[in-house]
């Protein structure tokens, strides 16, 4: 399912309204990435861009203009023109009359106007909304139109500069119905794609294999991965960002898999941890229900009202005294807590927003003060343990095992409502869908 074209309508209006009159806003989409010669990386518009225009196509600015009434504001789109050539080799483009008779623009101009045009558009208004420091490049040639509006007579700087990440990225924060329809889909096929990598792991596989196995799924729905997925066996998962994913699964190592889909620019976000041979051993047994303990009491805290940080802390309390019961960790809960002496074992955050982007845009803090979740906001919960390799502090028993458990939590009035719940995560349960997979293979 696609956004109707309205939606993106509504996004402007409700944009342009923040704005409030005599503003004008430049929304940019991102530039073409070289992979190498001849090749680029395939291309991804720009998320914000994309959130307000719906147009996917690279070399694309939107210019939005209040004049005297936010109600009644202008939207202009520079994209490319239509080339037969150009087509040809490297597909359709919407071109002027696209841009308006699909993309609901007010007015479009080729790209190659944009220098030439931009200038009367954002001369006299009283403020320039723009999204600085995101892209250099684009931020040297809107500084460049300031200086030849500094310098021509017929000119006159915009006299405020403002930050459209305020509007846009606080707008963005809050999911509506239809945009969490789409993050549920994103979670259910990135649920399906762990599920298959459960069911198809073996000793002796190698981590790119099983990498296959959730592209696979998600490939099936048209999706992309929504971040480089990591797949690491053993003790691989104690590196956060392990993305290699090139080595050989070892009977008696977990795998520690965090994927998700891309699905309409919407991300799925996922990390699970199994045993390459379907059998939990003791101590992988041990750690792994301390994660899923504190991934639980975690999730409990996701209440309208309550600060984002409070999962955090539940996750962390639980970690500690797990940690403590297990003879890896030494003390008072408390004091450990205090001094985050537990910072070897879990040295990263329990979640972050999630939406467009992985790791999505929205303030963290309101007046100083950790934000409180309100409804429509959706927030990872992703406690883990890491005991590396040679840590010397610890039982060589428990060294090498990493785990991490994540799912995504939409903030409702009635509580947390856990998008990717269709992925097992229970010891029981894992171990019983493993053994199901081998059984009728
Ligand atoms: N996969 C990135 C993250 O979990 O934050
Ligand atoms: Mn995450
Ligand atoms: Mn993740």
């Amino acid at each position: 399912m696609k956004l109707a074209q309205t939606v993106f309508k509504q996004r402007r209006d409700q944009l342009a309204q923040a704005m409030g009159p005599n503003s004008v806003a430049i929304i940019a989409t991102s530039p073409v990435a070289m992979r190498n010669r001849d090749a680029d990386y395939k291309y991804r518009a720009d998320s914000s861009f994309y959130y307000l225009t719906g147009f996917a196509e690279p070399e694309a600015v939107a210019v939005i203009e209040t004049g005297n009434d936010p109600d009644d504001y202008l939207y202009s789109l520079f994209c490319r023109e239509r080339d037969r050539e150009m087509e040809i080799w490297n597909g359709y483009r919407a071109g002027i009359d696209g841009a308006i008779d699909d993309y609901d623009a007010d007015e479009a101009y080729a790209i190659d106007l944009l220098d030439e045009e931009i200038l009367s558009k954002i001369t006299h208004c009283e403020a320039l909304y723009y999204r600085i420091a995101e892209n250099v490049e684009f931020d040297a040639r809107v500084t460049g139109w300031l200086a030849k509006l500094q310098q021509g007579r017929q000119f006159k700087l915009p006299t405020q500069l403002k930050p459209l990440d305020a509007i846009v990225d606080e707008m963005r924060l809050f999911k509506t119905a239809a945009e969490i329809e789409l993050m549920q889909t994103a979670a259910d096929i990135s649920a399906q794609a762990h599920t298959r990598a459960m069911q198809s792991v073996r000793p002796g596989m190698m981590e790119y294999a099983l990498e296959a196995e959730l592209n696979y799924i998600f490939g099936q729905h048209g999706c992309v991965p929504a971040y480089g997925s990591i797949v690491g066996g053993g003790a691989n998962a104690c590196i956060l960002h392990y993305v290699e994913n090139d080595q050989e699964l070892k009977e008696g190592d977990l795998v520690l898999i965090d994927a998700g889909c891309e699905y309409q620019y919407y991300a799925g976000d996922i990390s699970r941890t199994f045993p390459v041979n379907g059998r939990f051993s003791p101590q992988q047994k041990a750690l792994y229900q301390v994660v899923l303990d504190a991934q639980l009491a975690a999730i409990e805290q996701i209440h309208v009202g309550v600060s984002y940080k409070q999962p955090h802390y539940a996750a962390v309390r639980v970690l500690v005294t797990g940690l403590v019961a297990l003879g890896l960790l030494q003390g008072d809960v408390d004091e450990l807590i205090n001094t985050e002496a537990y910072h070897r074992f879990y040295m990263h955050g329990t979640g972050h927003w999630l939406g467009i982007d992985v790791h999505d845009v929205g303030e963290y803090q309101v007046d100083a003060a950790p934000r409180p979740f309100e409804a429509g906001m959706v927030i990872t919960v992703e406690p883990g343990l890491y005991i590396a390799p040679d840590d010397q502090t610890v039982d060589e028993q428990w060294r090498g095992i990493g785990i991490r458990i994540e799912d995504d939590v939409l903030v409702t009035a009635q509580g947390p409502h856990v998008l990717t719940a269709k992925v097992v995560k229970t010891i029981e349960d894992i171990e019983q869908l493993m053994a199901n997979a081998r059984l009728s293979s």
